[in-house]
């Protein structure tokens, strides 16, 4: 059967106090919209129709995709409401409904829902919890069939003490929704069109709503405010840490990680403490990362070093290179097999050769630099000349004296030397060495100041 998802995302979210629309606000690095539209894409449906109104410009903006369809909802007058709006772009089977505030159900529960739906049933996600208050009580008749929901401020005494919730969720037949939703009305203690409204009508008309539950509540549970965001946060880490582990990575502090994105791991990675993965992170076999490292669209070949305190972001490390403590890899950074980069050294737009090393205190932009290639304490790439970039080209085997100054565009042949503290200006051939530095002079008999009395 095919189906429709349709996104609550009209809400303002008071309670964050922001200038930012409360589905924008980031769990892992993504919008909680952002995790809601992409497991809605998991399933494939034939259309994903998102009802926005609050910030809905900005909404718009930052979530734009080919394959979503916004809906204007410019009053935020209740659920049903907000569903009735996207109805004129329904054209599937089933219709399954979601909220943007809600990030981490999982495809898997969606899935078990989508199964119970068919033309004479609808399928309700519920929870049963300890504390439901102001969720929507499910009651059932005497057979235990599911006959109404009654949101919590319009629930008798007795209802109250029910404590399945519902979740909000909810897949149904979309041939009689849009019958259901032109009957709603809003005299209830809100005043609002409530989409639970609809299951007792449903059960009116003949059909049967059968009811799933999540395996984890977290996977339904909303953000209304900053604690619940961090809880929510805090959930999403805990699993994602633990989906590590299970893949064969050691986490020093399953506590102290944070990934942001996505990341690919091999078997025997050892991962320390308060380390960030952003976007999207390759790490192989054996790959070793020290704490306090951010880590961001990069790729960490077999037995890579990564000590602690480095940044890297877009940047390549070939197998068994090392850098760090204190290292800055920045876009374009490629270090080649068994490449060593120390502390205080940044790479932009830089490829460091096989075996080449950088030990300490340098910058290296827009640079090639060849096979075991040395570069000297404090080497300095001087690539921008205020209005252009250029290139230092270096070959195998050359030795940078300390306090190199290569100003681009520049290039150094095959075993070239510089001397330390050399400012090199034009090209070195293979086999020279370059010394572009004052000669020394010693001046004898020297007197050195005095203070005055
Ligand atoms: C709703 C359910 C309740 C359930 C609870 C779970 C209804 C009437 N009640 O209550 O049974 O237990 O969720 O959290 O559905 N929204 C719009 N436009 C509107 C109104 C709401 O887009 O006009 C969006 C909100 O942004 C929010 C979601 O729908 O993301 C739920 O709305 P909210 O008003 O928070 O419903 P609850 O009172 O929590
Ligand atoms: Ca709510």
């Amino acid at each position: 059967m095919s189906l429709d998802i349709v996104i609550l995302a009209a809400g303002q979210g008071t309670r964050m106090r922001s200038a930012l629309p409360k589905v924008l606000h980031p769990v892992a690095g993504k919008s909680m919209l952002g995790h809601v539209i992409d497991t809605a894409r998991e399933l494939q449906p034939q259309g994903i129709h998102v009802v926005i109104g609050h910030g809905a410009d900005t909404v718009r903006e930052r979530l734009a995709g080919d394959d979503l369809n916004f809906v204007m909802q410019t009053e935020q007058l209740g659920t049903g409401h907000a569903v009735a709006q996207a109805l004129p772009a329904l054209t599937a089977e089933r219709v399954l409904i979601l909220y943007g505030d809600v990030p981490l159900i999982e495809k898997s529960t969606l899935e078990r829902l989508l199964l119970q739906v068919s033309d004479q049933q609808l399928g309700l996600l519920t929870v049963t919890l300890a504390d439901p208050t102001g969720y929507g009580r499910i009651v059932r008749n005497a057979a235990g069939q599911v006959e109404a929901i009654v949101e919590h401020k319009d629930a008798s005494e007795a209802q109250r003490l029910i404590t399945e919730g519902n979740t909000g969720i909810l897949a149904v037949p979309a041939s009689k929704l849009g019958e259901w939703l032109g009957r709603l009305s809003n005299s209830n203690a809100q005043g609002e069109y409530y989409l639970t409204d609809v299951i007792a009508m449903a059960v009116n008309d003949g059909l049967v709503v059968a009811t799933e539950q999540p395996l984890d509540a977290m996977e339904v549970q909303g953000a209304n405010d900053r604690i619940q965001l961090a809880e929510l946060e805090r959930h999403y880490q805990q699993r994602a840490a633990r989906a590590l582990m299970t893949q064969g990575v050691t986490l020093r502090d399953p506590a102290r990680f944070d990934l942001r994105g996505e990341v690919t791991v091999g078997r025997d990675v050892m991962i320390d403490i308060n380390v960030i993965l952003e976007g999207k992170v390759v790490i192989e076999d054996g790959v070793q990362i020290g704490a306090n490292c951010f880590i961001k669209d990069s790729i960490l070949r077999k037995g890579v070093v990564v000590k602690a305190n480095s940044h890297l972001e877009g940047a390549e490390m070939g197998e068994g290179s090392d850098c760090g403590p204190f290292a800055r890899l920045r876009p374009g950074a490629v270090l080649g097999k068994k490449a060593h980069v120390g502390n205080f050294v940044e790479l932009k737009n830089a490829v460091l050769g096989e075996g080449a090393k950088a030990g300490h205190l340098s910058y290296l932009g827009d640079a090639e630099i060849g096979a075991r290639s040395n570069i000297g304490a404090g080497t300095i790439t001087c690539n921008y000349d205020g209005a252009n970039k250029h290139r230092t080209v270096m070959g195998e085997d050359v030795f940078i004296g300390s306090n190199s100054s290569l100003v681009a565009p520049v290039s150094l042949g095959d075993r070239a030397v510089t001397g330390a503290g050399s400012v090199i200006t034009s090209e070195v051939p293979v086999d020279n060495l370059a010394v572009g530095r004052a000669r020394q002079r010693n001046i004898a008999g020297w007197k050195r100041p005095v203070k005055n009395k």
